[in-house]
């Protein structure tokens, strides 16, 4: 299957790289050298070129605090640039996976949120990519929107390499321990991505509309950091003697951030037979790759 992938190097699109040079599908990725995303000529050549079968957007600004200060950038990223892949998706009839945020969510919610649970950004960044939610689904409304959360992986910056950096170097850190969500191994976002991409109800457009997908199971990033410790000392690493659990407001940021963004994941289950595996087993293999 012939896959055109908007992002080359990002966490997600990068599996995506590797998954497309290992032979899987025919995937071609297009990093910001290769594609200006805000042209919507550059996007109409790179369709009528690679002729895909679908298209993935893991294009995105991520930038949580740099957001608050870098408006336009965000929107231009997470709201414009998606608008015209979703309209040329539509006018080609090209089944399109766009990505989005947990940061959606206001995280007031006790319980894990749905899909279909009300919105209410409390950033730039959650509020840019809910406005590229709402632009997507308009201009294609047989588009999949697949939010996520807490990525991590191998390459990139995510928190699980900050915590390996900050740990070689420090005796004692300081974690909030009061947001809790759901971190998410980039190569199951990008095997999410692949599986969506080849189901005939992406095909056929049956299957519009926006679904969640994030490691099973819930952690606050103090819990998380404390499992980062246990698998790098497991692998011989120094780890902080101290890890300190502190509450948000002792941690500011430029970016508010929810206290909880959970996603419920049950109806993309549902929907693509796509279970997510459990936080854990992806720490585990992305710790082997980056310690082993
Ligand atoms: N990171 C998270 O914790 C997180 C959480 C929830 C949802 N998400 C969503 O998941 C998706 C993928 O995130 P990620 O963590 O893989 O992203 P990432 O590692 O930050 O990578 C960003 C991607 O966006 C592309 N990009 C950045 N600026 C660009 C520009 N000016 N023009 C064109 N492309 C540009 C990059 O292109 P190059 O390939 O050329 O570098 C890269 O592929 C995004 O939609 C994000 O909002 C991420």
């Amino acid at each position: 299957m012939r896959i055109l992938v908007i992002g080359r190097n990002g966490q997600v699109a990068n599996v995506l790289a590797r998954l497309g040079a290992a032979g899987r599908h025919r995937l071609t990725c297009l990093g910001r050298n290769d594609i200006d995303v805000f042209s919507r000529r550059a996007i109409e050549q790179a369709v009528l070129r690679f002729q895909p079968e679908a298209l993935i957007n893991a294009a995105g600004y991520t930038a949580v605090d740099k957001a608050e200060s870098d408006r336009d950038a965000a929107y231009a990223l997470n709201q414009f640039a998606p608008r015209l892949l979703a309209e040329i998706s539509a006018a080609h009839r090209v089944p399109f996976i766009h990505l989005s945020t947990d940061y959606v969510f206001d995280g007031t919610k006790p319980t894990p949120y749905k899909p279909a649970d009300p919105i209410g950004p409390l950033n730039i960044y959650g509020a840019s990519k809910a406005a590229g939610e709402s632009a997507v689904l308009s201009a294609n409304p047989a588009a999949v929107i697949l939010r996520t959360a807490w990525v991590y992986s191998d390459i990139g910056s995510n928190f699980v390499k900050r915590m390996l950096e900050l740990g070689a170097e420090r005796d004692e850190l300081r974690i909030v321990d009061d947001q809790l969500g759901n971190p998410t191994f980039a190569d199951d976002i990008a095997d999410a991505c692949l599986r969506i991409a080849s189901h005939e109800k992406l095909r056929t457009g049956a299957a519009g509309g926006i679904y969640h997908f994030a490691g099973r199971g819930e952690v606050t990033w103090f819990g998380f950091a404390g499992a980062i410790f246990d698998g790098a000392r497991l692998r011989g690493r120094r780890t902080p003697a101290a890890l300190v659990a502190i509450t948000t407001d002792q941690y500011p940021t430029p970016a508010r951030r929810p206290a909880n963004s959970r996603l419920d994941c049950t109806l993309t289950e549902a929907t693509f037979g796509i279970a997510t595996q459990p936080w854990e087993a992806g720490l585990k293999i992305c710790l082997d790759r980056l310690l082993v």
